[in-house]
């Protein structure tokens, strides 16, 4: 039997649900795969939202807008731009990145609308079912797609993205502008340095784990992982759990366990 993909669609109320609704008027074809969530405006999905869906087994999701300078709240699809490159860049490193696709669909795009949508259901058919339907409680994907959920909601990381347009495209006081190419090297370091950090925590919940297993579980470098690991005890996350003759273990910090240091 050939594979249907589930495809999730968040679209925008003023640009690409009326898009929606004229292909649908105008009687214009489309794969049926598609499920719609309407949002005010693309600036609205949080990256989390399209994690929530991947985790629950969807195979595709797709955000559309209105294009570029024509958002009912001037800057909303701009921000869908940066909040997508974000989820991008995470998903890259699970390879599901290709499940997911940022679109301008306007209210008179009826045609386009079809186009857009046909195009990536067929893409998303290529691709096969996702592999997160096949994984067991634990597996390593899902951990990835945990630790990723945490990472969208970190205060520290959603300050440096949302500053992205500000500081590549304005000028400082010092009528200095940082290169959008050197913002997006440093970007993708803290991206992965916040992912790190919280596969440790979640790989430290259940139970104690030296330096040497996160190393061999996360397949980086022991040393990094120890830097991770001092950082995440100065801010109270890690705490150390007993020291036996060749390791020391560490787990995740249980608030108000006096005990903890
Ligand atoms: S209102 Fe459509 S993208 Fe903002």
């Amino acid at each position: 039997m050939e594979f249907e993909p589930k495809i999730l669609g968040f679209l925008c109320n003023w640009c690409s649900y009326a898009g929606a609704d004229l292909a649908g008027v105008s009687r214009i074809q489309y794969p049926p795969n598609l499920r719609v969530i309407r949002v005010m405006c693309s600036g609205r999905v949080e990256p989390s939202f399209v994690i929530e869906a991947i985790k629950g087994g969807i195979d595709g999701v797709i955000i559309m807008g209105c294009h570029p300078g024509d958002c009912h709240y001037l800057e909303g699809n701009f921000e869908a731009i940066t909040k997508f490159d974000l989820l991008k860049n995470l998903l890259a490193f699970t390879g599901l990145a290709n499940r997911v696709h940022l679109e301008w669909v306007s209210a008179s795009e009826g045609v386009r609308f079809a186009e857009v949508i046909t195009k990536f259901t067929n893409a998303i058919q290529d691709l096969g079912p996702s592999p997160v339907k096949k994984q067991k409680k634990n597996s390593e994907l899902l951990i990835d797609l945990n630790a990723m959920q945490r990472v969208v909601n970190d205060h520290r990381l959603r300050a440096i993205v949302g500053r992205k347009r500000a500081l590549t495209q304005e000028e400082n006081v010092y009528g200095e502008k940082i290169p959008e190419g050197n913002f997006e090297k440093f970007q993708l370091e803290a991206i992965l340095d916040e992912f790190h950090r919280q596969k440790i925590i979640l790989l430290a919940e259940n139970k104690p784990i030296s330096v040497k297993e996160l190393a061999q579980e996360i397949k980086i470098d022991s040393g990094k992982i120890l830097e991770h690991v001092v950082t995440l005890r100065g801010k109270g996350s890690l705490a150390l759990d007993h020291i036996n003759w060749c390791n020391i273990n560490f787990r995740r910090r249980d608030w108000g366990d006096p005990s903890c240091s």
